[in-house]
C-alpha cells in the first residue's frame, strides 16, 4: 500500500470497499464492566465493596492484580514513579505495599514521613500511575526486615508485643495515628488517592483462641476505623489455617467491611495449589475458609528470598530463584489461582528492591531481589510478560470477574487438567488448560459449551502445550462488538481504537491457535501480516480463523455488515512484550515496539507517548482516529499509516548511547578503631551496668546488662570497654555474644588483638535462624595477665534483630555481649558501651548509621574533608585485625535523557576473610562479605547516585585478621540502559 496519511487513509476507508475499510470515526468507545484500575486523578469519593466473587468498586467488578513493592527497599523518590508506571504498563492494576515501622521511628514518640520516608509522596505517585494500593502497616510486618518492623526502641519495652498487653497497644496505637494520618487522605473512598484495602496484623498465628488474640484484632479494628481508614480491612492468614475469617473477633458491630485473606509459597515443582473452588474446601482449604469473601492471598510467592552464603539457591544468588519461578511458573501457578477463583492476587514480591542500611532481618543479605519480575536495577525482566498478558486479559475481558465452579471435563490428552468455570450473568466458559506432564502434548482436543452449543474444539488439527504450561480457552467473550464462540489462543487486550475493533490474542510462539467468531454476513478476512487461514460457514454463521503464532499475525475482519472490522493481532510471547496500552482522554492507545510505554496524552491530532527504548526499536501506534502524528518522548516521529490501521514509524526509534563510568582511582586511606587503645578516653560513653532487661535472653548470673539494646544502640557496631584488675590469674577470657546470621566480635586487651569470632555461615536448613549465640574463648597473654588495670576492648557486629513471626517476641532476643568470664580470675570488670546513633542523621533515618569510629566522626559523609588521608590504590592486601576506611570520589555524567542504572561490584580471592559497609553520598547502600557472599553488586540508586556531580564512596572495612584483607577489585557497572526514564530529583 502507498504511503497516505491518516486522514486521508480514514476518508479513503470510509469511502470504499476496501478489505481494510474503516468505519466513519466513532466518539463511543466500548468500556469494560468491570473497574480495571483507578481514575488517575481520583473523583470525589467511591464505594469499596464485595461479595463473594470480587471486589466492587463503585459497584463494578474489581479483579485485583496486584504486586508487593516496599518503599523502604527503594529510597529514591524519583524512582517509585518509574516502577510503578512499569507496573502500570505492564498490566497491574495494584500494588500492595508494607509500611515498615522501624523505618519511621528513630525513637518512642518520634515519627518521620519526610523525604526518603515520605509515605504521602509514595501513595500519590500510586495515584498518578493509576494503581490501587493495598496498605499494610503492621504494626508486625515480617518482610525479612530487622525485627520485623518493630521499631529498635521496642526492643527494650516489657509489655508483649502482638498481644492484648496494654503497654504494647499504647506502642502500636501511637504507629497507627502517626501512619493512619498519612493514608487516611490517599483512601479511593474519600476520593483523595487509591488506596483500596488496608491490613490489620500480618499472619498472625499465635493467640487463636485464649481471647488474646482476638481482643488485640478487636483493638487493631476499632483503633484503624477510629483514625478514619474506611477502606475495607483485612488480615493475611499465613498459609491456609482459617484464621482471623470474618466473625472470628469484634469488628464493632461492623459487618461487611474486612475479608478473609491468606498467603502461600509453593515450591516451583510441585503440582499448583488449589486453595479454591477445586481443593479440598472448608477451614484449611484457602479462600473456602470465608465463602462469603471473594478468594483473596494476600502474598503469592513470585520469588524467595536468600540467605548469607546462598545455601537457598545453592549460591547463585537471585538469578536462581529467577529461573525456579520463571514466567512458564507464574503462568501455571497464578492461573491455577485465578480458575480457583481467586480475585485478589498479589505477587510478593514485584519489585524486591534493596534492604539497604540495616534494614535486612538475619535471614536476608542486602540485595531483597527475590527473583522478582521487575529487577533491583529496575530493569523489566521476562517474568513480566505473563503477568501483562494476564493482567491486560483481567482489564479486557470482564467476564472473568465473576466465575462459578461448572461441569467437569477432560480433555482428550489426560495430562492435560482442565478447570471449567463459567460467568453465571454473561454465559462466557473459561477453560483453564495445564499440561503437567513435563513434555510438549500436541493435537489436544477439548468439549467446549459456546453459545453455539457443545463443539469439539478445536475444528482443525489440535492445541499444543509446552510441559507444565498453563493457559486459558475463552468461549462466549466479546472482543470489541463480535461474538466469540471460542479462541484456543489466550485473549490478551481488546478495545475499541481508531474506529476498528482491536483484539491481542497470544500464545507461545508455534502455537497453533483457532479462533472462532459468529459473523452474520460474509466476511472478508485480510491476512495483514503472516499466515493465518480462515474459513467461513454461511449456514451456521461462523468464522473460523487458524494460525501459527510467530511474531505478530494479523488479521482484518470485516464483517460486511456496516459495523467496524476487526483487527486480531495474535502476538507470540516475545512480540506480545512489545505492545502496550495506555489510556487517553480521547481512547486507549495501543503502542507496538518500544520497551516500555510510560504514558500517553491525545490531544487533535496528535499523540504525545512518553516510554523507553533499551534498543532500536520499531513504532507503532493505533490512536484515537483524529490522531494523524506522534511524539515520542517530546520529539515529533515521521510515520506512515499502515493498512492495519496504525500510525508507524518512518525509521527506528533511538536505542540508548553507551554510558561511559568511570574507573574507581584515587583511593584515600584511613585506619580506625582507637577504641581498642588502652588510653582511649571512653569517659564519654555510657556505663553498661543495667540489673534487668526487657530482653527474652536472660541476663546471666554475676553480670551486667550488656545487650545493645539496653543501652539504645540498636543498629549497626558496637563497642564495649571493659575495665579491671587484680586478676593476675587470669589465663583466658570467654566472650559470649548473641547476633543475627554474620555476627562477629573483635576482641583487644590493652590495644593488643586477642582475636575475632564470627558466627558461621548457615547451611540450607539454618536459613531461617535469626539469633546465633557463641562464646569465643582467648588465651591472654602472658605478658598481659598482670594485676594491674587492663581494659578489654570489643566490637561486636550484632546484624540484626530476629523478627517475630511466632508473637513470642523474638525481636526482643539480646544483641551484642551477654556475658564475660575469665579463667583463673574473677575481677569485677566496669563495662562502657558505645553504638550508632539512631537520631543522629535524620534525613538517612535510623537504620543508617552504626557505632563505628568513622561512623561515629562522619567519615562516611560527602563533606567529610580526607584529604590528609594516606593515597593508595586498589587492590589491597593487608593483614589485620580491625577497622580501615576507604574513600574516593567519582562523577556519574550519564548522557542526556538516559536512564543509567548502575551497580558497585566488589571482588577478590574468595579465602580473604573481610567484609566491607558501603557508604555512597552518606547512605549506607549495604554489606559485603567477601568469603561468604553471595552478594557482589549492590545497586546505587538513581538519586543517591548524582549525576553531573561529584559522588563520595566510602568503605568502612572489618577484617579478622586471619587473612590478608582488600578491597580487591571495587567497580562500577552498568546494570541498565534505557532511553527515556524519569526525571530524578536528588535525594
Ligand atoms: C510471608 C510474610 C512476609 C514475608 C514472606 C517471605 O509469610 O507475610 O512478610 O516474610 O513470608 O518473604
Amino acid at each position: 500500500m502507498p504511503e497516505i496519511d491518516r486522514r486521508s487513509f480514514t476518508a479513503l476507508a470510509a469511502g470504499t470497499a476496501a478489505s481494510f475499510v474503516l468505519p466513519a470515526r466513532r466518539s463511543t468507545l466500548i468500556q469494560p464492566e468491570n473497574v480495571v484500575a483507578p481514575a488517575v486523578t481520583p473523583a470525589a469519593s467511591h464505594t469499596v465493596s464485595f461479595d463473594k466473587y470480587s471486589l466492587l468498586v463503585d459497584g463494578r467488578r474489581t479483579a485485583l492484580w496486584s504486586g508487593e513493592v516496599h518503599p523502604f527497599r527503594l529510597p529514591s523518590p524519583s524512582l517509585w514513579t518509574d516502577v510503578l508506571q512499569k507496573l502500570r504498563a505492564n498490566g497491574y492494576n495494584a500494588i500492595s505495599i508494607y509500611v515498615n515501622w522501624s523505618y519511621h521511628s528513630p525513637a518512642a514518640g518520634v515519627y518521620d514521613f519526610t523525604g526518603v520516608r515520605d509515605l504521602g509522596q509514595f501513595l500519590g505517585a500510586a495515584a498518578q500511575a493509576g494503581l490501587f494500593v493495598t496498605v499494610r502497616p503492621g504494626p508486625y510486618i515480617n518482610a525479612e526486615v530487622d525485627a520485623g518492623g518493630f521499631p529498635g526502641w521496642m526492643t527494650t519495652s516489657s509489655g508483649t508485643a502482638r498481644t492484648n498487653n496494654s503497654t504494647y497497644l499504647a506502642h502500636a496505637d501511637e504507629w497507627l495515628t502517626a501512619v493512619n494520618a498519612v493514608i487516611a487522605p490517599y483512601q479511593y473512598t474519600n476520593g483523595g488517592g487509591t488506596v483500596l484495602l488496608y491490613q490489620l496484623e500480618n499472619e498472625y498465628s499465635a493467640h487463636l483462641s485464649d481471647g488474646v488474640g482476638s481482643a488485640y484484632m478487636a483493638h487493631l479494628y476499632a483503633k484503624v476505623r477510629a483514625d478514619g481508614i474506611t477502606v475495607p480491612l483485612f488480615h493475611n492468614d499465613k498459609g491456609r489455617n482459617g484464621d482471623w475469617v470474618p466473625g472470628s473477633f469484634s469488628t464493632n458491630g461492623e459487618s461487611g467491611r474486612y475479608l478473609y485473606a491468606f498467603d502461600g509459597y509453593p515450591s516451583p515443582s510441585s503440582t499448583p495449589p488449589d486453595w479454591g473452588y477445586f481443593g479440598s474446601g472448608g477451614k484449611t482449604g484457602g479462600s473456602t475458609a470465608s465463602p462469603n469473601t471473594p478468594g483473596f492471598e494476600a502474598e503469592f510467592g513470585g520469588g524467595w528470598f536468600d540467605c548469607w552464603g546462598g545455601a537457598e539457591f545453592s549460591g547463585q544468588g537471585y538469578a536462581g530463584a529467577r529461573a525456579s519461578r520463571d514466567a512458564v511458573y507464574e503462568r501455571r501457578f497464578y492461573l491455577t489461582n485465578l480458575a480457583n477463583g481467586i480475585k485478589l492476587q498479589n505477587v510478593y514480591m514485584t519489585f524486591g528492591g534493596t534492604s539497604w542500611g540495616w534494614l535486612p532481618a538475619p535471614v536476608v543479605y542486602t540485595s531483597y531481589d527475590y527473583g522478582a519480575a521487575l529487577d533491583e536495577a529496575r530493569n523489566q525482566t521476562s517474568k513480566l510478560v505473563p503477568m501483562k498478558q494476564i493482567g491486560l486479559m483481567l482489564e479486557s475481558v470482564p467476564d472473568l470477574g465473576k466465575l462459578d465452579k461448572a461441569a467437569s471435563v477432560s480433555a482428550s490428552n489426560s495430562s492435560v487438567k482442565v478447570y471449567h468455570l463459567s460467568n453465571p450473568d454473561t454465559g462466557a466458559h473459561f477453560y483453564f488448560l495445564r499440561n503437567d506432564s513435563s513434555s510438549t502434548i500436541s493435537s489436544v482436543t477439548l468439549p467446549v459449551t459456546t453459545s453455539g452449543g457443545a463443539l469439539t474444539v478445536p475444528a482443525s488439527g489440535g492445541m499444543r502445550f509446552p510441559g507444565k504450561d498453563m493457559k486459558v480457552l475463552a468461549a462466549g467473550i466479546k472482543l470489541g462488538r463480535r461474538s466469540v464462540l471460542y479462541s484456543t489462543a489466550q485473549p490478551m487486550y481488546q478495545a475499541t481504537i481508531g474506529g476498528q475493533d482491536v483484539a491481542v490474542l497470544t500464545g507461545r510462539s508455534g502455537d497453533p491457535v483457532e479462533i472462532m467468531l459468529t459473523a452474520s454476513a460474509t466476511p472478508t478476512v485480510t491476512v495483514l501480516s503472516g499466515s493465518a487461514t480462515s474459513s467461513f460457514s454461511a449456514s451456521s454463521h461462523r468464522l473460523r480463523v487458524n494460525t501459527t503464532l510467530s511474531g505478530i499475525v494479523r488479521v482484518l475482519i470485516n464483517f460486511g455488515d456496516g459495523a467496524a472490522p476487526l483487527l486480531l493481532l495474535f502476538a507470540d510471547d516475545a512480540a506480545s512484550a512489545t505492545l502496550w496500552r495506555q489510556p487517553t482522554a480521547a481512547g486507549p492507545v495501543l503502542v507496538r515496539g518500544p520497551a516500555l510505554l510510560r504514558a500517553a496524552q491525545s490531544s487533535g491530532s496528535a499523540v504525545q507517548l512518553t516510554g523507553d527504548t533499551t534498543a532500536a526499536s520499531d513504532l507503532e501506534v493505533w490512536a484515537p482516529a483524529a490522531v494523524t502524528s506522534a511524539t515520542w518522548n517530546g520529539a515529533l516521529v515521521a510515520t506512515s499509516v499502515t493498512s492495519s490501521g496504525s500510525l508507524l514509524a518512518s525509521s527506528k526509534l533511538a536505542g540508548p548511547p553507551s554510558v561511559p563510568l568511570p574507573a574507581l582511582t584515587g583511593w584515600r586511606f584511613a585506619t580506625e578503631n582507637p577504641e581498642s587503645a588502652s588510653g582511649f578516653d571512653d569517659s564519654g560513653w555510657r556505663a553498661a551496668n543495667k540489673t534487668s532487661s526487657a530482653s527474652i535472653t536472660p541476663v546471666p548470673s554475676g553480670q551486667p546488662v550488656l545487650f545493645a539494646d539496653d543501652y539504645g544502640f540498636h543498629y549497626g557496631d558496637v563497642w564495649y570497654r571493659g575495665h579491671y584488675s587484680g586478676a593476675s590469674g587470669a589465663t583466658s577470657v570467654s566472650l559470649s555474644y548473641s547476633s543475627g546470621t554474620q555476627g562477629m566480635l573483635m576482641a583487644w586487651l590493652d590495644g593488643m588483638p586477642l582475636g575475632t569470632h564470627r558466627q558461621p555461615v548457615p547451611t540450607s536448613s539454618q536459613a531461617n535462624t535469626q539469633t546465633w549465640t557463641a562464646t569465643a574463648t582467648f588465651p591472654i597473654p602472658s605478658g598481659l595477665r598482670g594485676s594491674g588495670a587492663h581494659v578489654l576492648s570489643v566490637l561486636v557486629r550484632p546484624m540484626a534483630h530476629s523478627e517475630d513471626g511466632g508473637a513470642n517476641d523474638a525481636h526482643k532476643s539480646a544483641r551484642g555481649l551477654t556475658a564475660v568470664t575469665f579463667a583463673g580470675a574473677t575481677p569485677s570488670v566496669g563495662w562502657r558501651i558505645q553504638g550508632g546513633s539512631v537520631t543522629a542523621d535524620s534525613v538517612r533515618g535510623p537504620l543508617n548509621t552504626g557505632g563505628l569510629y568513622g561512623e561515629r566522626n562522619g567519615w562516611h559523609l560527602p563533606t567529610f574533608a580526607d584529604s590528609a588521608w594516606q593515597s593508595v590504590s586498589l587492590p589491597r592486601s593487608d593483614t589485620f585485625q580491625g577497622v580501615r576506611w576507604y574513600r574516593t570520589s567519582f562523577t556519574f555524567a550519564p548522557p542526556q535523557g538516559v536512564d543509567a542504572s548502575v551497580g558497585l561490584s566488589l571482588s577478590d580471592t574468595s579465602s580473604r576473610s573481610y567484609r566491607a559497609q558501603i557508604f555512597l553520598n552518606g547512605w549506607n547502600l549495604g554489606q559485603y562479605i567477601n568469603n561468604v557472599g553471595p552478594q557482589h553488586t549492590f545497586v546505587l540508586p538513581n538519586g543517591i547516585l548524582r549525576a553531573n556531580a561529584t559522588n563520595v564512596l566510602a568503605l568502612a572495612v572489618l577484617a579478622d585478621g586471619t587473612t590478608p584483607a582488600g578491597p580487591g577489585t571495587v567497580a562500577l557497572t552498568l546494570l541498565g540502559n534505557a532511553a527515556g526514564g524519569v526525571p530524578i530529583s536528588n535525594v
